[in-house]
């Protein structure tokens, strides 16, 4: 069965967008079917292929315009794009019966052609981000290892568990991993022994360093594979992508 997995956390730049692109680039390297889907209004996701003023994005099809359109990134990779416009997509869908199943039923018709459905949610808890813990299997959390990042926590563990009691009842946080680690400081280990308490097993043991060619290769509109396979961020995310694959079989 496709895994559909929203990649959330409404805290901003922990490495959402970065994990997507990065997990979705490494199980296809792996030989799994990939689809990414930017929900993002900061198209942060898209920018990072590359893609710039998507005509078609995941805006016209929330509005009811269009089927999803994926595009190719490669050989079992596709992208269904985000565009500026998605801002508006909250307010103009407001009021729309069944508005948090929009995602869902866009995917339906598509998703067996994937095994891995990964969604990249803004740093919000908003309609968009509803949207996406509606249509998805399970949710990854990414956590930076601050104090502040534990902080945030009890509202989106909330959110989840609201929609998993009215909506989405198989939902499950299946995964927690550290991005931004830094194992020299003495914080970043206390806080990361800090999220082992808190979530147990559902940390992946795979952490993702402070590695400055994670941040270089969107410039280049391609993902750590593509950009340099040697460095510490492409051995982190195959790391985890092989942990993902082992948790539950495609
Ligand atoms: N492991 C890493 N090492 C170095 N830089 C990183 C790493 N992960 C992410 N970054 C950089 O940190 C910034 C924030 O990352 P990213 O955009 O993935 O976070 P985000 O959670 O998607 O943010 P937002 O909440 O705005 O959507 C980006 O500039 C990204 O390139
Ligand atoms: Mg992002």
């Amino acid at each position: 069965m496709t895994r559909i997995i929203a990649f959330s956390n409404h805290k901003g730049g922990v490495g959402k967008t970065t994990s997507v692109v990065n997990v979705g680039a490494g199980l296809a390297r792996l030989k799994k079917k990939v689809l990414l889907i930017d929900m993002d209004p900061q198209a942060n996701l898209t920018q990072s292929f590359g893609i710039k003023d998507a005509e078609i994005s995941i805006y016209g099809s929330l509005k009811g315009e269009h089927e999803l359109q994926p595009v190719s990134l490669g050989k079992n990779f596709d992208l269904v794009p985000s565009s500026l416009d998605l801002s508006g997509a909250e307010l103009e869908l407001s009021s729309e019966a069944g508005r948090e199943y929009i995602l869902q039923e866009l995917l339906n018709p598509i998703k067996d052609k994937y095994d891995f459905v990964l969604i990249d949610c803004p740093p919000s808890l908003g309609l968009l981000t509803i949207n996406a813990l509606t249509a998805a299997t399970e949710v990854f959390i990414p956590l930076q290892s601050h104090y502040l990042a534990i902080k945030g926590l009890a509202k989106i563990i909330e959110v989840i568990g609201k929609i998993k009691k009215r909506i989405n009842k198989d939902l499950e946080i299946s995964g927690v991993f550290i991005t931004l680690f830094d194992k020299r400081k003495v914080l970043h280990r206390d806080v990361a022994e800090t999220i082992h308490t808190y979530f147990g097993d559902k940390v992946f043991k795979a952490r993702i360093r402070d590695n400055i060619a994670l941040a270089e290769a969107p410039s280049s509109g391609t993902d750590i594979f593509r950009y340099n396979e040697n460095c510490y961020g492409a051995e982190d995310y195959l790391a985890l992508c092989k942990e993902i694959i082992k948790q539950k079989p495609v």
